[in-house]
């Protein structure tokens, strides 16, 4: 833990004099300058502002909010997108909104986290006069400007090219991938709490009024589309794969999308067993993605756009396909990989994404805290629901914590794992990547110090929130507190 911390440190850095967050790996800079893992990714920074905010170090995440909110972009394409990564540069900043990366993609989810964090950093610190600043208002209106707004199609999702999250090489998740859909959903929520920050101060007028009803109904028209369309279970697998095809006209209710039964896969009997669910990664006429994104499915759960019952088969899901999901290295990224012809098709031929490498099922021990944080909060919220089911899933997160405390200091904190059990270190994984480490830092301090600071992860929660690091800090002498945030 102590070399977890130390390295976390190592990774903060200053930006005009003063630290404004995380780069995204430690070796970048010695051995590839060329590439971009020196500087700050906003979703690599997620993990490590949840972090900060746990332990009491508001100032670095309102620096690195303010600097993401400058670099918002103004121009008239863009309006309203946050970059994807930032570094400073002889005193100044240079913001990649997918102009510099590899193959010039899109990045979405980072604007899609920016007001979840900022709606967390005004619950951890209080600071509502931050939220209810001009600044972050407009912001927000200028963010929501780019979902709320008419398009050629009707349902509620945002539609995004291919390589617009996490994953950032391709691997044929354009139209409405399931993360950027579920972040929407979180974003929204986020949105309309730090709206209401300021129409419940009596400061807002019929303008902010009307964004707010709009952005509320976007959120339950999209939670209801996703539930709908994205949530499969054994039941609901065995009426679809009934259900009558080429419909036209006002009787499509039963197969929207006229997707022939054939497309559904053979894997997803087993996957599914009795009684597990999930959300698959995508829906597109004829063609849905019945992949498991693991991310995705853990932020559906964390955000409350699963209901209890259904966070319960998804745990359930995982449990049963332990030797999938989990194997050595919690936890895979996505699955199954795609092979040979799928591969050479949606890839076009990328061999950093060979099957079961990197994206296309490469195992990411970053992506634990999302499943242990969902697993945290349903309990926090349904304390008395099925305890044989939850105990299991306790164990099995036991299990995992272990197995990365084993394994991470010795494989160097990489960034992925490869292989069918995720045992060797990926191919080209970088050491020391941040996420990895403060993932497992939040893993711990979740699971080991104070599971009750997962409400801070409740975007619904709008009572007052008391972190476990204040009640430490009342307790303890001015010595003890310094040694107690240092040797955390
Ligand atoms: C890779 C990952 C991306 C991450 C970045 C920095 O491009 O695919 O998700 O943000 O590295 O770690």
């Amino acid at each position: 833990m102590r070399q977890a911390e130390e390295l976390f440190e190592q990774t903060l850095v200053n930006v005009r004099g003063q630290l404004a967050g995380a780069v995204a790996a430690l070796e970048s800079s010695v051995h590839d300058s060329e590439l971009n893992y020196g500087e700050i990714f906003l979703r690599d920074n997620v993990p490590v502002m949840v972090y900060l905010l746990l332990r009491g170090r508001f100032e670095i995440v309102r620096h690195f909010l303010d600097l993401c909110l400058e670099l918002q972009s103004r121009s008239y394409r863009t309006r309203g997108v946050f970059p994807t990564s930032f570094v400073e540069e002889d005193d100044k900043i240079l913001a990649d909104y997918g102009q510099r990366s590899i193959g010039r993609i899109t990045s979405v989810d980072a604007s899609l986290w920016w007001p979840v964090l900022c709606w967390m950093y005004v619950r951890a610190s209080g600071d509502t006069s931050y939220g209810t600043s001009p600044k972050v208002q407009r912001a927000v209106q200028l963010l929501l400007d780019l979902v709320l707004q008419p398009s050629f199609y009707e349902p509620p999702v945002l539609f995004v090219p291919d390589c617009a999250f996490m994953i950032d090489r391709p691997m044929d998740v354009w139209g409405a991938p399931l993360e950027v859909e579920v972040l929407l959903f979180g974003c929204l929520k986020s949105c309309c709490q730090l709206m209401s920050l300021v129409e419940g101060g009596g400061h807002g007028g019929p303008l902010i009024q009307q964004r707010l009803e709009l952005t509320r109904t976007w959120m339950r028209d999209l939670r209801v589309y996703l539930l709908n369309h994205y949530w499969v279970t054994s039941k609901t697998m065995q009426v679809l794969r009934r259900r009558p095809t080429e419909q036209y006209g006002d009787y499509q209710s039963r197969n929207e999308f006229n997707v022939q039964p054939e497309v559904i896969p053979h894997w997803l009997q087993e996957w599914l067993d009795d009684r597990g669910g999930y959300l698959i990664g995508n829906m597109r006429t004829g063609r849905p993605d019945f992949r498991f994104y693991s991310l995705g499915n853990a932020l559906g759960s964390l955000f409350g756009l699963l209901t209890g019952p259904q966070q319960l088969a998804l745990f359930r899901l995982v449990i049963h396909n332990r030797q999938h999901l989990m194997a050595e290295m919690p936890m895979r990224i996505c699955h199954p990989p795609m092979d040979q012809d799928e591969w050479i098709t949606n890839t076009g031929m990328d061999p950093k994404n060979w099957p079961w490498s990197y994206h296309n099922g490469g195992h990411w021990p970053s992506l634990l805290w999302p499943m242990a944080a969902a697993v945290l909060m349903h309990q926090r919220l349904y304390p008395n629901d099925d305890l044989l089911l939850l105990g299991q899933t306790r164990t099995m997160l036991e299990e995992c914590y272990w197995q990365q405390l084993n394994q991470l200091p010795r494989q160097q904190w990489a960034e992925y794992f490869d292989g069918p059990t995720g045992t060797w270190v990926g191919q080209q994984a970088r050491i020391n990547q941040t996420w990895t480490i403060v993932g497992f830092l939040l893993l711990h301090h979740l699971m080991r110090k104070a599971p009750q600071d997962v409400k801070l992860l409740d975007l619904d929660d709008v009572g007052p929130l008391r972190l476990s690091f204040q009640d430490q800090h009342e307790k303890s002498s001015p010595d003890e507190r310094k040694s107690f945030l240092k040797n955390y």
